[in-house]
Order: C-alpha cells, then sequence, then structure tokens
C-alpha cells in the first residue's frame, strides 16, 4: 500500500520538508554534564535521518543558565551560550548529510515549578511565575496508564508489594491517599529510589519569577533563537507544552499573579508572546518559528482548549509559522503526556488550524502509517510526529516509503523509555536494544556522505596500511 499522503513535501516559513514525518521531541537524557551533547546524540539523530525523516525536533534544550532553572538530574540538554555551540554545529551538519533531513532545536526558558533545582542545589527553589507547588495525583499515574504501573511495578524492590500494592493504590480513597501516614511512606519509599522521583510527584515550593527575571528569559529566549539559526539548524521550536514554564504562565492554575504577567489571558500569554515577538524581530520575517502547546491542560482550573485557541492566534500574530501541539502537564500526565494507542492528540488540530487561519499543524502520537495518512488526508494535520515509535524504530519512514511496513518495530506503549530515562537518567527501548547506543554502530547511521566527500577521500589515503 502506498501511503503518499506522508510524502509529500511541505513548506514552512522558506524551510521546505521532503516529507511529512517528524521525530518529535524528546529528552532522551544521553547529555554530558552540564547538557552537552555528544556523539551519542549525534549517533541518534543521524540514524534517524537516515531512516528518513523530514524533520527532527531535538529534546527541550535550556536557555536558562541560572541555578533556578530546573531539573539537572534528568539531563536535560543546554544552549545557553557559545559554548554549546561546537557540538550542536557537528550534529546538524550530520543531519543535514542525509537527503536534506532538517533539524528544529526546541528551547526551552526552563522547567519552573517542575524543575527541581533542590535535588542538586539545596535550598534553591525553581523560579515560576507563581509560589503554587507541583502535586501529581499517582492513582491517575497509574490508572490511566497501565504501561508505567507495569514498568513501576518492576522497579519496586522485593517484600515492598506486600506493604504498598500498586493495584490497592489505584483504588484508594482520597482520605486513605493523602492521609500523613500514607504520604509519609511513599516519600520515603520513592525518596529511597530516586529523590528526584519524589521531587516529580510533589514539587518543591517555587520562587516567584521578578519582572527583569522574566524580560531577561524573553531576551534569551531571542538570543539563542537567533544564534541557533545562525549555527544552522533549519527551525526553532519554542518549548511551551506540558506544564514547563511558559504553560505555567498560561495556566491560571499555576500563574496566580497580579501583575501584567497574570490574570486576563492575555496577561498570561504576555511572557509567550513576548518571546514570539523578540524571535521574530532578531531573525526576520522568514525564518520558521513556531510553539508547541498543549491542546488542553487536562485538569480542573487548568487552560483549556477553547483558551489555548486564542493563544494559537495571538501566536500566529506575534509571528509564529506553525503550531506543534500536545496535551497535559506532569500533574495530568497519566493519560495525557504519552497516552497507550495512537491518534489521540488529532482532536486538538482542527481547532488550532481554524484559530491560526490555516498554519501548519503538527500532531505526535503515531504508530502506523495508515493511522497518520488518515490524520493528514481528514483529521486538520500536517506533518505527524513519531514520538516512541520513532524510539522503536528509526527506520519507519524509509520502511513505509518502501513497501516494507512488516518490517516496522512496533512500540507496544510499554513505556519502558520514559521509566527507565525517570529512574536512570538514560532512556532504553525495550523492543529496540540499539536504542541508547547508536554511537556503537555507525552503519546505522554513516555513509560515503555523512561527513563529506573530502573526509572520505582523506580517510582512504590514510587507511589499508599493514601493521609494521
Ligand atoms: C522520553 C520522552 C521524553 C520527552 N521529552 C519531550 C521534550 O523534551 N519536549 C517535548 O515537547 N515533548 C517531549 N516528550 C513528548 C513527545 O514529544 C510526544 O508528544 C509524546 O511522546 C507523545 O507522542 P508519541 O505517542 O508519538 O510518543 C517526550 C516523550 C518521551 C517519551
Amino acid at each position: 500500500m502506498s501511503y503518499d499522503a506522508l510524502f509529500e513535501p511541505i513548506t514552512i516559513g522558506n524551510m521546505e520538508l521532503k516529507n511529512r514525518i517528524a521525530v518529535a521531541p524528546m529528552n532522551v537524557g544521553y547529555a554530558a554534564p552540564d547538557g552537552y551533547p555528544n556523539d551519542q546524540y549525534l549517533a541518534f539523530y543521524a540514524t534517524r535521518a537516515r531512516g528518513g525523516y523530514g524533520l527532527i525536533i531535538t529534546t527541550a534544550a535550556m536557555v536558562n543558565p541560572y541555578d533556578w532553572a530546573g531539573s539537572e538530574g534528568m539531563n536535560p540538554l543546554k544552549f545557553t551560550d557559545y559554548r554549546y555551540y561546537r557540538f550542536w554545529s557537528e550534529i546538524i551538519k550530520a543531519v543535514h548529510y542525509y537527503d536534506g533531513c532538517k533539524i528544529a532545536i526546541q528551547l526551552s526558558p526552563g522547567w519552573g515549578r517542575q524543575g527541581h533545582p533542590n535535588v542538586g542545589k539545596p535550598g534553591v527553589p525553581s523560579g515560576a511565575p507563581s509560589c503554587v507547588p507541583l502535586c501529581m495525583d499517582l492513582r491517575d499515574y497509574f490508572k490511566k496508564c497501565k504501561g508505567n504501573l507495569k514498568q513501576m511495578s518492576k522497579k519496586v524492590p522485593a517484600g515492598t508489594f506486600e506493604s504498598m500494592d500498586l493495584d490497592g493504590l489505584i483504588n484508594m480513597s482520597d482520605q486513605e491517599y493523602f492521609s500523613t501516614d500514607f504520604q509519609q511512606f511513599l516519600q520515603d519509599f520513592l525518596s529511597q529510589m530516586d529523590p528526584e522521583i519524589y521531587s516529580f510527584i510533589w514539587g518543591d515550593v517555587p520562587r516567584e519569577l521578578t519582572i527583569p527575571e522574566i524580560t531577561d528569559l524573553e531576551d534569551r529566549m531571542a538570543v539563542q533563537a537567533r544564534d541557533a539559526l545562525n549555527l544552522g539548524f533549519d527551525a526553532v521550536e519554542i518549548h511551551s507544552p506540558h506544564g514547563y514554564l511558559i504553560h505555567q504562565f498560561l495556566s491560571p492554575k499555576m500563574n496566580k499573579r497580579k501583575d501584567e504577567y497574570g490574570g486576563s489571558l492575555q496577561n498570561r500569554a504576555r511572557f509567550l508572546m513576548n518571546i514570539i515577538r523578540k524571535i521574530r524581530k532578531k531573525v526576520g520575517p522568514d525564518k520558521p518559528v513556531w510553539c508547541r502547546l498543549s491542546g488542553d491542560e487536562l485538569q480542573p482550573g487548568g487552560i483549556h482548549h477553547d483558551e489555548q485557541c486564542l493563544v494559537a492566534a495571538m501566536a500566529k500574530e506575534a509571528g509564529v509559522n506553525a503550531i506543534n501541539v500536545s496535551q497535559g502537564s506532569y500533574e495530568a500526565m497519566g493519560s495525557a503526556f504519552a497516552p497507550d494507542g495512537e491518534g489521540d492528540f488529532t482532536r486538538w488540530a482542527a481547532g488550532f488550524k481554524k484559530a491560526t487561519g490555516g498554519l501548519p499543524i503538527m500532531v505526535p502520537h503515531f504508530l502506523t502509517p495508515a493511522r497518520a495518512e488518515k490524520a493528514i488526508k481528514n483529521e486538520s494535520v500536517d506533518i505527524i510526529e513519531l514520538g516512541r515509535q520513532s524510539l522503536a524504530d528509526p527506520f519507519w519512514p524509509v520502511k513505509v516509503k518502501t513497501g516494507r511496513e512488516k518490517e516496522i518495530i512496533k512500540c507496544t506503549r510499554c513505556q519502558q523509555c520514559y521509566i527507565e530515562f525517570g529512574a536512570k537518567h538514560f532512556l532504553e527501548c525495550a523492543v529496540n536494544p540499539v536504542t541508547g547506543r547508536e554511537k556503537y554502530f555507525p552503519e546505522l547511521w554513516l555513509n560515503d556522505t555523512t561527513f563529506g566527500n573530502r573526509l572520505n577521500k582523506a580517510i582512504k589515503k590514510m587507511s589499508g596500511f599493514p601493521q609494521i
């Protein structure tokens, strides 16, 4: 079966993509200390470029250089200043050698209350719009995503289940779940596994950012966006979904400010709009710049789809060329962030399409080419993104294009990627043991042109001699 709609080119700003298939932004935890990219990141992205993706969106790279930016332990990549540019330029080059694959950097001003600098730097609360701490309900997390439950069960030390049966946990009443004894038990147990996991569930109380700190972050986003494009990135994505810092400003549940950055939607959206305008001013009208928005926060009191559509419309006015769609936030992570099945996120595409007067819309959460093609043909989706499926099979696009669909290594939604990433800060895939180890298999990502013919000629001049 041919899936022609997936292989039609599309233009965003002045960037032409050869097809409609993108790697979704994913933190895979391979960064070197201090957020530097490395050989493994290069091999990870180049493998997927070779696999035929038209666009790779990097994991969120932090432009925020301050101690209060967020999680060090989750190993986020950084893009704070020139020290980070050298290795990124090698990655860009390796990706570009593969038949015009494009690469966008996802830039983040910080993790806000979803970050927890306290783990690495005791006494440092994260900077957020307001002092509202995160509280994830584990009952929801496990109930709605069986893969999370299965993986977490494997991590529990022998004997723990006698005192904490996860199925029992799901069915606990509020009274039992929030009782001091049970919360203390969870805290002890999870902190033992990993102090950071505990901080994911009950975040530290954040500190309210001052206005000079906010405008400083806006300026930093603009400078780093400009430098990223100058370095060779094809596009910039602003990291604004999932309850991270920009989303926290948007959400009435997380933003209780009384100044011009809080209250009305216009005020809550000011941080994002200033970032977009400041970037646009620095990079000119044609470069592809877009933001990622949760279609809906999916929790009471949060920002919902009607308001997010207004945000998308404002973002278009401020200068974005596309919208990347996601959903949920950490607090609503159970079903929201990376659910089972496929096609769940297409429900937000039509709203964003209409609100932005037809801007290109990118949507993740696919497994099969048939479902992906349906989204493009009938559901207002222009570019499909593969997140976990691209971890399972970096060669999905080429297999689909050459009629070898049956050979696709299928993502089973087992959530090992998430949980291993959380627990070990190094992502692995249950169905593809090569994921995370691509650097050891250059046959996957090196070919005659990867580093150019000049380099290949030079290598030939130096190889093949007997050992003396
Ligand atoms: C391990 C992992 C890390 C992720 N990190 C990011 C991130 O840095 N930025 C982002 O916007 N989304 C991130 N996501 C969300 C994905 O981009 C995607 O929206 C989600 O996995 C759902 O798509 P899927 O069903 O195709 O996996 C991450 C997802 C996974 C599995």
